[in-house]
């Protein structure tokens, strides 16, 4: 037992190593849970993103932290291949064919039963106990079976799919039994929790929709924003997309529909920034993605741009938090087109950056965000058509609606989110 009143157990540290030093890790919840931490003086426990190493519990950016190491086994078995090869796919409707294999689900297991062991050791007395995501799904139950005086939260940030795919898990029954341990779970959309509760209803369930540190986010002085669209040659419209690097965000689809409108045509003096993280890079479908990607921006640029004038500028790294922001501050239309998405954070980053009403949100219907972010050029990503028409709409925006989603997401922040979950657990 620990002395810890609260304890957050994610798949990874808030951290990455980078070289001798560490740094503040890509994806949302990271961005999500870091300021509620740091607010909480709880501790971390999660992986720091490196195969092998074994570290000591550390604190950086004023968050304590309790490291659990994988080795190589764990790594392909439990991360590549039970979470972002079997949950991750099937859990996002099958954008890709869900592989399911024994020996990484006894992975899986195992590697839960190390964070369930880690958290249990962190918690003190009567603690509040908050896992997060798809990775720790049985970590809730054997948490419970080694500590049943800890009151465990346990939150979803991608989808849960309709009964009829969940089933598909040879290990459904073994994955409803580990949540089955909490005292409440959170899900991102209704359709999420509707999702589980026809699978059951003994736990306890409530629909949080994550949001972002909104008040972090700055617009970005006219000097940057100017430097930036002088760099991408001035464009009429400037275009923007952020993502990790994944089949999900439809990444290939809004440079389709990008290429479509330029060969009628019908959209002149544009230029389209594509900031992708690398991400899961060795699981063959996202090198696919990345190849197609990367094949239709050359394309594109082979067919429209200039020498010294791209039409698309393309970044594969992770971009600090402070340019970022130019980026948004500086786009005319933020391209935000996944095929499935829990939530997509991005969106509200776009929109957080624009309180004057300026600069237009495409936003697929499929990304969580379309919930609450129904001001936006809405679209269909499977519909190359609907895509194109939202990107036109978005060319002449109506800034009421940026200036509408803009108020909602400054009043529903991530530290309203996690408020309102903690106080429901
Ligand atoms: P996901 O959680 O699936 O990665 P989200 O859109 O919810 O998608 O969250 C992504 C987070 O990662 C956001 O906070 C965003 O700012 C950050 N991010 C995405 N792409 C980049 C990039 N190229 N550089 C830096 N940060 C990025
Ligand atoms: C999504 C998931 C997170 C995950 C993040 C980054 O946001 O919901 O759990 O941490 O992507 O992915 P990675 O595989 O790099 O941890």
């Amino acid at each position: 037992m620990g002395d810890n009143e609260f304890v957050v157990v994610a798949n990874r540290l808030p951290v990455d190593k980078v070289e001798d030093h560490y740094e503040v890790s890509p994806g949302g919840l990271v961005a999500a849970l870091a300021p509620v931490l740091r607010a909480r003086e709880g501790c971390w426990v999660g992986w720091p993103g490196n195969i092998g190493e074994t570290l000591d519990p550390f604190e950086f950016g004023g968050i304590a932290l309790l490291p659990v190491s994988l080795d190589q086994d764990d790594f392909e078995g439990f991360y590549e291949g039970f979470s972002n090869s079997t949950l991750w796919p099937l859990y996002h409707d099958l954008i890709v064919q869900p592989e399911y294999n024994q020996e990484w689900w006894e992975r899986y297991v195992a590697v839960n039963r190390k964070f369930a062991e880690a958290a249990a050791e962190a918690a003190a007395e009567g603690a509040t106990v908050w896992v997060q995501d798809y990775q720790l799904q049985l970590v809730p139950g054997m948490l419970k079976a080694i500590r049943p005086d800890v009151t465990i939260g346990f939150f979803l940030h991608i989808p849960f799919p309709a009964p009829a795919l969940f089933q598909q898990l040879p290990w459904r029954n073994e994955i409803l039994e580990g949540l089955k341990g909490c005292d409440l779970i959170g899900f991102q959309r209704h359709t999420d929790e509707d999702n589980f509760r026809l699978l059951t209803e003994e736990i306890r369930t409530g629909t949080f929709p994550i949001s972002i540190d909104s008040g972090e986010i700055a617009v970005a002085p006219k000097a940057s924003t100017s430097r930036l669209r002088e760099a991408v040659g001035d464009p009429k419209h400037l275009l923007l997309g952020v993502d990790r690097m994944d089949y999900t965000k439809g990444i290939l689809q809004r440079l389709l529909a990008l290429e479509s409108l330029l060969d009628e045509g019908k959209l002149e003096d544009v230029a389209f920034v594509q900031l992708a993280t690398p991400s899961r890079e060795r699981i063959e479908h996202y090198r696919t993605t990345r190849r197609e990607v990367e094949e239709a921006i050359g394309r594109i640029n082979g067919r429209f741009g200039e020498v010294g004038r791209p039409i698309v500028h393309y970044v594969h790294r992770s971009i600090p938090k402070d340019q970022l922001g130019t980026y948004y501050s500086a786009a005319d239309i933020m391209l935000v087109t996944p095929f499935k998405d829990g939530m997509n954070l991005v969106a509200k980053e776009y929109v957080a950056a624009h309180p004057d009403g300026d600069g237009a949100l495409v936003l697929s219907e499929f990304a969580g965000a379309a919930v609450e972010l129904d001001q936006a050029y809405l679209c269909n990503p499977f519909d190359l058509e609907s895509v194109k028409a939202a990107v036109m709409d978005a060319t002449d925006p109506d800034p009421a609606r940026m200036r509408h989603m803009h108020d909602w997401v400054m009043e529903h922040d991530v530290a309203a989110w996690a408020q309102s979950f903690l106080e429901e657990l």
